[in-house]
C-alpha cells in the first residue's frame, strides 16, 4: 500500500485524470483524499465507494475558499503529505482569434490554480517536514501545439514553476518534493471534442501506439507522490508512449 497513512489533495477531480488519481490512491491505503473540484455532483458516489475519500467543492481560483479549505484539511487531519495539482481546462482558438477571455480564463485555471494551492499548501509541508506535490502539465507544454497558446504557456510554466519550487521548498532540511507529470493525449472527458482525424496521427507517431489512459498517468503520479520516488524533486516525468523523443 504505496500511500498507507498519507493525507491527500486532489484538484479537478470529479472526473477524468483526476478522479483516477483520487481512486488510485484510494486504493493505495490513503489516510484520506481530499477530493477537490468545481463540480460537486460526483462527490457522493466516490464517498461512498472509499471510506478515505472526502469531496470539497471549491474553484482552484479562489483565493480565500482555497486557503479557508486548506486550513480546515490541516485541522482535521493535522497534516497534508501529498498534493497534486490536476484541475485544468483548455480554450484552443488559433492566436488571430484567441480572445482575452479564453486567454485569462486557461491561465487562471492552469497557472494561477497550481499557485494559489500550491501556495497555501508547501508551508504546511515544510512545517511538517516533508511532502510530496505533483503538478500535470502536458506535452503540449514541451512541444507547443497549433491553436492552444494559452494552454501551452500554462503547462510550460507548471514546468518552469515545479523547477523552482523543488528548490525552494527542500530548503531548511525540509524534504518537500516537487514534479510534474506530463501526459499525452488521454481518453477524458476534455479530449471528447477533439476529431478521430486529428488523433489518429498521433497515435500513428506514438512508438507505443495508443492514447494514454487514465491509469497510465495515474500510475506515474502514485509513484512521484510515493515514497519509492523519495530521492527525485524538480522533474519533468513525460507519459506519452514515446510521442517525442
Ligand atoms: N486529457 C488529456 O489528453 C490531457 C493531456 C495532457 C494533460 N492533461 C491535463 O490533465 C489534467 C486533467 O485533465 P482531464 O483530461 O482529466 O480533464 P477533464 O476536463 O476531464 O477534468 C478536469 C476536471 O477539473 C475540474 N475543474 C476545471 N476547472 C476547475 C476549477 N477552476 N476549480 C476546480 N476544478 C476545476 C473540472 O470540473 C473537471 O472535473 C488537466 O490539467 C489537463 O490539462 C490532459
Amino acid at each position: 500500500m504505496r500511500m498507507n497513512g498519507k493525507v491527500c489533495i486532489v484538484t479537478g477531480a470529479a472526473r477524468g485524470i483526476g478522479r483516477g488519481i483520487v481512486e488510485t490512491f484510494a486504493r493505495e491505503g490513503a489516510a484520506m483524499v481530499w477530493a477537490l473540484d468545481m463540480n460537486d455532483k460526483e462527490f457522493p458516489a466516490l464517498e461512498a465507494a472509499y471510506k478515505n475519500v472526502k469531496g470539497a467543492a471549491v474553484n482552484v481560483t479562489d483565493t480565500a475558499a482555497v486557503n479557508a479549505l486548506v486550513a480546515r484539511i490541516k485541522a482535521e487531519c493535522g497534516k497534508i503529505d501529498v498534493l497534486v495539482n490536476n484541475a485544468g481546462i483548455t480554450r484552443d482558438g488559433l492566436i488571430q482569434k484567441m480572445s482575452d477571455d479564453d486567454w485569462d480564463a486557461v491561465i487562471n485555471v492552469n497557472l494561477k490554480g497550481p499557485f494559489i494551492l500550491t501556495r497555501a499548501v508547501a508551508p504546511v509541508m515544510m512545517e511538517g517536514g516533508s511532502g510530496a506535490i505533483v503538478s500535470i502539465a502536458s506535452v503540449v507544454g514541451l512541444d507547443g501545439n497549433i491553436g492552444q497558446s494559452n494552454y501551452a504557456a500554462t503547462k510550460g510554466g507548471v514546468v518552469a514553476m515545479t523547477k523552482g519550487w523543488a528548490k525552494e521548498f527542500a530548503r531548511k532540511g525540509a524534504k518537500v518534493r516537487v514534479n510534474s507529470v506530463s501526459p499525452g493525449y488521454c481518453r477524458t472527458p476534455m479530449i471528447e471534442t477533439v476529431p478521430e482525424k486529428v488523433l489518429e496521427p498521433i497515435i500513428a507517431k506514438t512508438p507505443l501506439g495508443r492514447l494514454a489512459e487514465i491509469k497510465d498517468i495515474a500510475n506515474a503520479v502514485l509513484f512521484l507522490c510515493s515514497d519509492d520516488a523519495e530521492f527525485i524533486t524538480g522533474q519533468v516525468l513525460r507519459v506519452d508512449g514515446g510521442l517525442v523523443l
